[in-house]
């Protein structure tokens, strides 16, 4: 089984979708949830499923940034899922976890990423360029924000579309399927990189 650590820090939809999705039953365990706020409503799912919690920050009962390296490794994670997780991960943990760290950002890139461009920040932007696609990528995180190799993508038509918040709704149903997918094909071991690029193999 591959030992997931997933990052969140609000709802935590995309952390409920690989918890639920059936084809990771099989192969994939969460052992940690991870999140900078205390009280995010992802905290809730995570001990509905009975998985540890652990904020990270500082004091009573925190773990600092500086430990977090330590914290996944002693509880031998294999893949960091950042779903919804809106800080810089600390450049110790990308080079020790390098190709093992993937994140969700809810539109194309690299258009429409970048510091500041989270949940509907992203969507806003996307809405105000009037472009008529919009979409889901899951990337592997580097020491820079949306910047890391592009494992997959896919597009939602957005042509009709009357707010930010329909936007929103349409990708968010897409998060759903691509991030469960592309952790699949990781702990199926299909994810390689040829020629800097990342390639799925069936
Ligand atoms: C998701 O839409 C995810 O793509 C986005 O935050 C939301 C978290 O929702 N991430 C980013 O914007 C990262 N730049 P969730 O807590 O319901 O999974």
């Amino acid at each position: 089984m591959l030992k997931l650590a997933v990052f969140v820090s609000g709802r935590g939809s995309n952390l409920k979708a690989i918890l639920n999705s059936p084809n990771l039953k099989e192969l994939v365990v969460v052992k940690a949830v991870v999140s900078n706020k205390a009280d995010c409503k992802a905290f809730g799912i995570a001990r509905e499923n009975s998985i540890d919690t652990f904020t990270l920050g500082s004091g009573e009962g925190k773990v600092s940034y500086d430990k977090l390296n330590d914290l996944l490794k002693s509880l031998e994670i294999d893949l960091v899922v950042l779903a919804g997780f809106l800080k810089m991960i600390p450049a110790d943990v990308v080079r020790t976890f390098k190709n093992r760290i993937i994140n969700i950002h809810p539109a194309l890139l690299p258009s429409f990423g970048g510091k500041g461009m989270y949940g509907i920040n992203v969507h806003k932007a996307v809405f105000d360029s009037s472009a008529q696609v919009s979409g889901v990528t899951v990337h592997f995180v580097d020491e820079h924000y949306d910047t890391g190799r592009i494992i997959a993508q896919r597009c939602v038509d957005i042509s009709g579309v009357k707010s930010p918040e329909e936007i929103a709704g349409k990708v968010l149903k897409e998060e759903h399927k691509l991030l469960p997918f592309v952790i699949q094909k990781f702990a199926e071991d299909k994810i390689v990189i040829e020629n800097n690029r990342v390639k799925i193999i069936n």
